[in-house]
């Protein structure tokens, strides 16, 4: 018998807590940077998102929820009322085809520039600076920065910010939120001994580099009840991280998830995006121990190997990045068997212009073509 005869675990539905997913391919958030200066969603972004709507779930790009959270040439946001506005023909075109979408929540820490702030630096729990290539602003490329390392008392401000980006999206028709505590950004930047060298409550232990995220999650479970999601890179080395006590560390973060009812957690568990070689990288199943809720698998997959994830109970969901990319109808060439084409030239990934190039202009499989 074909591997393709075999009923596939991927492509069977599932029901993630109240939220009825018709398969278990989700699309991995991905900034594409169409947005323009006024970080908008546009005509060209529905587009983008309603061809890969044949996924069970499709995860926004990062969009930042706050002036003080942009650090990305073009990215979408969300903390005006226009910018909310904007997504709502993007969510209802998916949701036309049978798809959910929810919003990636970013804040990108000290992976921003100071190009970004009128020239102030940007913020994060330490000042603590990004070792390595540099950052792409509005007045071009720039070398890294130390940021500002953020007072006790703005903390409740930037957790509001977090909860106000989810109520905007809860207007605009979003089925959830994703609080982005992955890759380097605000949130990972608190978890990460590496980088928080804070001495109040926020700093130091464990409990204590937890608590940010913590509160900030409440906040966005009140604004946006049951519909929160969380990512965490448990492995990753982009964006200069990785910390000795990692697997201690993203153990108590995943404990401490469980106990707050998430509608899932998303584990960039694989290490295609980048190593940090600190020890043996954690499993999903090592998260599946301490987190009782739906768990989303990410990074490398190909659809062998999501199968087995899902297969052997290590994952409910698994997230595709860069083979949705050369393939918006990735859903359809897994159901069918079709070979998957090449990701666009990395040039085209971000391009920061409002260009189809790489990005709408993508085929679908040519069935007929290849005389299938
Ligand atoms: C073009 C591009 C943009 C990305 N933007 C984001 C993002 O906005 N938020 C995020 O959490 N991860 C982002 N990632 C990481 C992906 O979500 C994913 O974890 C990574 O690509 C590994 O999965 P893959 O091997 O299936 O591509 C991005 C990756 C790529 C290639």
């Amino acid at each position: 018998m074909s591997a393709l005869a075999r009923p596939s675990h991927l492509l069977s539905p599932l029901d993630m807590r109240d939220l009825h997913l018709q398969n278990r391919v989700a699309l991995a958030p991905m900034t594409r940077a169409r947005s323009g200066a006024e970080r908008l969603a546009n005509a060209m972004m529905a587009e983008y998102y309603t061809q890969r709507a044949s996924a069970g779930l499709l995860i926004t790009e990062g969009t930042t929820i706050s002036p003080q959270a942009n650090g990305w040439v073009c990215s979408p946001g969300i903390y005006t009322e226009e910018q909310a506005e904007a997504w709502r023909p993007v969510v209802d075109a998916v949701h036309a085809r049978g798809s959910r979408i929810v919003l990636q929540l970013w804040h990108t820490g000290r992976a921003s520039h100071s190009a970004f702030h009128g020239g102030e630096l940007p913020v994060a729990p330490s000042a603590v600076k990004i070792e390595g290539e540099g950052v792409h602003t509005p007045e071009g490329k720039k070398p890294h920065e130390t940021p500002r390392a953020l007072e006790t008392g703005e903390l409740p401000g930037v957790a509001a910010d977090y909860a106000s980006a989810a109520a905007r999206a809860k207007a605009a028709g979003f089925d959830g939120v994703e609080v982005h505590a992955a890759n380097g950004y605000l949130l990972d930047e608190f978890l990460q001994s590496k980088t928080n060298r804070r001495e109040d409550d926020y700093g130091g232990s464990v409990e204590n580099r937890f608590r940010f995220l913590g509160e900030v999650v409440e906040g966005v479970e009140e604004a946006f009840p049951g519909r929160v999601g969380v990512r965490i890179s448990p492995n990753g080395s982009f964006n200069d991280m990785g910390s000795p006590d990692f697997r201690e560390t993203f153990t108590y973060v995943a404990r401490r998830l469980d106990e707050m009812g998430l509608l899932y957690l998303h584990v960039v568990d694989g290490l295609a995006f980048g190593f940090h070689g600190l020890g043996d990288a954690m499993t999903l199943e090592e998260f599946r121990a301490v987190f009782s809720g739906p768990l989303i698998g990410c990074c490398g997959y190909d659809r062998e190997a999501a199968e087995a994830a899902i297969a052997r109970g290590a994952a409910d969901v698994i997230a595709f990045g860069r083979p949705f990319l050369g393939n918006p109808d990735l859903v359809e060439r897994f159901d069918n068997g079709w070979p998957l084409a090449d990701a666009p030239d990395a040039s085209l990934w971000f391009s920061g212009e409002q260009t189809v190039a790489g990005y709408t202009d993508v085929p679908m499989y040519d069935a007929v073509g290849a005389g299938v």
